[in-house]
């Protein structure tokens, strides 16, 4: 497997940004047929973002965001790496990068609704399943999980 050198940041540029939502919307989006626009919410605004670049071609690889539901509880949405790019730790350092982010302002309990595949990466990185959640699309099962952060 070749290796990938990449860092993971927060996007600066109006081209930075586009490409976030761009990569955010082909991995997490268009598979489902859903439109340009879905991959947004209310909480972009106010949310903390990151994004995986490739050295290589400067290509995004990865993203995913943090929001606070309240001063204690943090929530993790739309991690997504491009499939050519997944095991390489990029998802890892992306979480990694969202939950200091959540710790250093103030989260107690950082939650997520993880897609099914997606499960056993976060059970293996410190989150406990509190069981099935909503089927997105009424195609994709989502388990609501949840990590407390231990001081
Ligand atoms: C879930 C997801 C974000 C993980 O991203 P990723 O970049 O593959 O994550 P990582 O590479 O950090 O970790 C994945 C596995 O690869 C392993 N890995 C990391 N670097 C590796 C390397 N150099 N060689 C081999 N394996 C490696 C990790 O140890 C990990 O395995 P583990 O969970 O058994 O520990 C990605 O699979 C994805 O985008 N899935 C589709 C979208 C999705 O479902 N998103 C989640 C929504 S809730």
């Amino acid at each position: 497997m070749a290796e990938i050198i990449f860092d993971v940041r927060k996007p600066e540029s109006d081209s930075e940004w586009q490409a976030y939502f761009q990569c955010r919307w082909e991995i997490l989006r268009e598979p489902w047929d859903q439109p340009k626009g879905s991959e947004k919410d209310e909480h972009d605004a106010d949310a903390y973002h990151v994004m995986a670049v490739d050295h290589d071609n400067g290509d995004v690889i990865g993203v995913g965001r943090i929001h606070f539901n309240s001063p204690a509880e943090a929530q993790v949405r739309y991690m997504a790496v491009k499939e050519e790019a997944r095991k390489h730790g990029i998802g890892s350092l992306i979480l990694t990068q969202l939950e200091q982010y959540a710790i250093k302002h103030g989260a107690k309990k950082i939650m997520l609704y993880a897609r099914e595949n997606a499960l056993d990466f976060y059970l293996r990185r410190g989150y406990f399943s509190q069981g099935p959640a909503h089927n997105l699309y009424g195609k994709i099962p989502h388990f609501s999980m949840t990590k407390t952060i231990e001081k």
